[in-house]
C-alpha cells in the first residue's frame, strides 16, 4: 500500500505535493518522492528521501524547486527495500515520463525482460519502473493513447500518476484495482489515493472506478474508460472534518482495517506466486520438522497453520511462544525449519528465538508483513502478507492474510514433495479466491453484529469456545476481546470444557460457540448442549441457514457455507467486529488500548 498524489495548476506544486503526502502519511512511510515539470515543461526534476515525509520535507526546504505540474509517492515498500533507487517517482530512460504507482505489476519481469533487449537499462528493483520506460518506448505524438496502449500490457493492480515532458500541460491519472479520486478545484485539479490529500484545496472529488483514465490539465478534467471512450461522472461534494478522513470516514483504524480484509485477503493470494516460490520450497522440501514461533495473534495463526501443513505436507509441526522456546533445551538440527510468523517482523522475543535457532543450525523461514524490517531480513527465506501498514494495536487483516500465507505455504510444499500435483495446488488455490466475496458479505451484517454487542456490554468474563481447526479462532476471539474492551475472556478447545471451565457457566457467563458445518460440528453442537443445560447465555458463528444451532443459541451470527478447511479464515472476522463494537460501546480508546504497543521491540 502506497500514497499517490498529484498537482496541475497556477501554484508552485511542491507545497501542495508535500501536503498530500502528508495526508496520506498513514499508506505508508518507508520513502517518498516528488517529481516537479520545471516551469518551461522542458525537463522532470526528481526528488527522493529515505523515510518519512518530514524527512523529504527538511531535504527540500532549501532546494527552491518550483513548477506548476507535478506527482509524490510514500511508499510503503513492496518490491525491493526501501531505498532511494526504489522510491518513486520513477523516470523513463530519457527523462521524458515520470510516474508514481500504486499497487503490484504481476508480469513486470516479462515486460522487464524485452524493454532490456531494446536497451532500456534499469536503476531500481521495483515492478514500476517498467511502465515508465514502456510509455516512452510506445510514445507517439499522444500521451494519453501511449497510456491506453499500455495499460492492456499491464497484469495487476495499479493506481498511477503520470507527467510528460511530451506534453507538459497534461496530468495522467489511471486506475485499476488501486484507489484514486480526482480533486476539481477553479483553475487547478489533483489526483491522490484518498481525499484527505485533496481536503486543503478542494473539497469537490471524482473517485476513479476501476479500468478508468483521468487527463487533467489546470482548467479541465477528461475522464475515459480503457477503451478510450469518454465518461461522464457526477462530482461528489464532501464535508469531512480531515481527522475523520483520515480514517476514510471509519471511526477507527482498527473499523478501517477490519473492512479491508476482502481486498487484504485478495492482494495475499495473488501476492503469494509472486515471491521466489522456487528458491524457497527447493530448499525446504527436504526438512523433516517444523516449529512455529511467534506472539499473540501471530501465534493464534501459527496454531492453524499446523492443521494446514500436517495435513497436507506431512510433516510433524510444534507451535511455541516465541518467548518460551528460546529458553528452554529445544533440539534442532539442519532438517529443522523455524518458521517465526510476525506483522511487524520487530517482535524481540520471536527475533531473538529465530537467530538462538539459526546459531544451533536450523533453518528459519519469516512470514512478515512490514518489507525490510528485521526478521525479514535475519531469517534464511522469507514470505509476506500484503495488507499495507496496520495501525490499529489489535491485529485483525494482517491475522486473515497470515491464515492465507499458511495454508498456500502448506500446499506448495506439499507440491514440492510430491503429495499433491501442481493441477490439486491450483484447484486449492482458485478456491480461496472466493474469501473476499464471503468476506464481505460477513462485513454487510456489521450493524446486526453491533446490536448483538450492546447486549454483552455489562459482562465480566466471556468464554470462546471451539474444535479442530477452528480452536484457535476461539483464542483469538479472545484476545481481541480482551485486548480492546479489557473484559476478561478465555479460549478453549470446546472438548476440553468438560475437563474444568464448564464450572464457570451460570446464567452471566457469555460463550461464544464458534460452530460451522465441518466434520466436527456434530461433537461442538454436543456442547453447545451442555452449556445450554447450564444456562449458559450462547453467541453462536454458524452457517448460514442452520436452524439447529440458532434454536440453541441466544444469539447468531450466520456466515457463508465455505470449504471445511478454509472456514477459520472467515469465522475470524464476525469475533473482530464482536469485540470492536463491545468496546466502542465501553467508550474504549480501540486503536491504542491501554498499556500494549503495536510493535514489542523488548523481552
Ligand atoms: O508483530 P507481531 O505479529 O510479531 O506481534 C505479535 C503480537 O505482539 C501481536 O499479535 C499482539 O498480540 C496484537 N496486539 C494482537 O492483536
Amino acid at each position: 500500500m502506497c500514497g499517490i498524489v498529484g498537482y496541475i495548476g497556477k501554484r508552485n506544486a511542491v507545497p501542495i505535493l508535500l501536503y498530500g503526502l502528508q495526508r496520506l502519511e498513514y499508506r505508508g512511510y518507508d520513502s517518498a518522492g516528488i517529481a516537479v515539470l520545471e516551469k518551461e515543461g522542458t525537463k522532470i526534476i526528481v526528488e527522493k528521501q529515505v523515510g518519512k515525509i518530514k524527512d523529504l520535507h527538511e531535504y527540500l526546504w532549501n532546494k527552491k524547486i518550483e513548477g506548476n505540474v507535478g506527482i509524490a509517492h510514500t511508499r510503503w515498500a513492496t518490491h525491493g527495500p526501501p531505498t532511494i533507487e526504489n522510491a518513486h517517482p520513477h523516470l523513463s530512460q530519457r527523462g521524458t515520463i515520470a510516474i508514481v504507482h500504486n499497487g503490484i505489476i504481476e508480469n513486470y519481469l516479462e515486460l522487464k525482460e524485452s524493454l532490456e533487449k531494446k536497451g532500456f537499462r534499469f536503476s531500481s528493483e521495483t515492478d514500476t519502473e517498467v511502465i515508465a520506460h514502456l510509455i516512452e518506448d510506445e510514445y507517439e505524438k499522444d500521451l494519453l493513447n501511449t497510456v491506453l496502449k499500455v495499460t492492456k500490457k499491464l497484469e495487476g493492480a495499479y493506481a498511477l500518476g503520470i507527467i510528460s515532458t511530451y506534453e507538459p500541460d497534461k496530468l495522467i491519472g489511471v486506475r485499476k484495482g488501486s484507489p484514486l479520486i480526482v480533486g476539481v478545484g477553479k483553475d487547478e485539479n489533483l489526483i491522490a489515493s484518498d481525499i484527505p490529500a485533496v481536503l486543503e484545496y478542494t473539497k469537490d472529488i471524482i473517485p476513479l472506478d476501476d479500468n478508468e483514465i483521468a487527463v487533467l490539465t489546470a482548467k479541465d478534467v477528461k475522464l475515459l474508460d480503457f477503451q478510450g471512450k469518454q465518461k461522464e461522472k457526477k462530482i461528489l461534494h464532501v464535508t469531512w472534518d480531515i481527522s475523520i478522513a483520515e480514517k476514510s470516514g471509519f471511526k477507527h483504524f482498527m473499523q478501517k482495517e477490519i473492512h479491508e480484509q476482502p481486498r487484504t485477503i485478495a492482494d495475499t493470494i495473488t501476492g503469494f506466486s509472486s515471491q521466489d516460490i522456487e528458491k524457497i520450497f527447493s530448499k525446504l522440501k527436504d526438512i523433516s520438522r517444523i516449529t512455529v514461533v511467534a506472539c499473540g495473534t501471530s501465534f493464534h495463526a501459527g496454531l492453524v497453520g499446523k492443521f494446514w501443513i500436517e495435513k497436507y505436507a506431512k510433516i510433524p509441526v510444534e507451535v511455541d511462544y516465541a518467548s518460551e522456546f528460546r529458553y528452554r533445551d529445544y533440539i534442532v538440527d539442519d532438517k529443522t525449519l523455524i518458521f517465526g510468523i510476525s506483522q511487524s517482523g520487530e517482535t524481540a522475543d520471536t527475533r531473538f528465538a529465530m537467530l538462538d535457532a539459526k546459531k544451533k543450525g536450523a533453518k528459519t523461514l519469516a512470514l512478515v508483513n512490514v518489507v525490510g524490517s528485521s526478521l525479514s531480513r535475519e531469517s534464511d527465506f522469507v514470505l509476506y502478507t500484503y495488507c499495507g501498514p496496520e495501525i490499529g494495536v489489535a491485529a485483525t487483516k494482517t491475522f486473515t492474510a497470515q491464515l492465507v500465507v499458511l495454508y498456500l505455504f502448506a500446499l506448495k510444499l506439499a507440491e514440492y514433495r510430491g503429495l499433491i500435483s501442481e493441477k490439486e495446488f491450483d484447484q486449492k488455490y482458485r478456491n480461496l479466491l472466493h474469501l473476499p466475496t464471503v468476506v464481505e458479505s460477513i462485513l454487510k451484517e456489521e450493524k446486526e453484529i453491533k446490536n448483538i454487542a450492546y447486549n454483552y456490554t455489562k459482562a465480566d468474563d466471556f468464554l470462546f469456545l471451539a474444535r479442530g481447526l477452528n480452536y484457535p479462532i476461539a483464542l483469538e476471539g479472545a484476545l481481541k476481546l480482551k485486548e480492546i474492551s479489557y473484559i476478561h475472556a478465555e479460549g478453549y478447545p470446546a472438548g476440553e470444557m468438560k475437563h474444568g471451565p464448564i464450572a464457570l457457566i451460570d446464567e452471566n457467563m457469555p460463550v461464544v460457540f464458534i460452530a460451522p458445518k465441518d466434520s466436527l460440528y456434530e461433537k461442538t453442537l454436543s456442547n453447545i448442549q451442555e452449556v445450554k443445560a447450564r444456562k449458559g447465555k450462547i453467541i453462536s458463528i454458524a452457517t448460514k441457514g442452520d436452524k439447529v444451532v440458532k434454536d440453541l443459541s441466544d444469539e447468531t451470527i450466520y456466515i457463508p457455507k465455505t470449504k471445511d478447511e478454509l472456514y477459520p479464515i472467515v469465522s475470524i472476522v464476525p469475533l473482530q467486529l464482536l469485540s470492536y463494537h463491545i468496546a466502542t460501546f465501553l467508550g474504549k480508546d480501540v486503536d491504542q488500548p491501554r498499556n500494549l504497543a503495536k510493535t514489542v521491540t523488548v523481552e
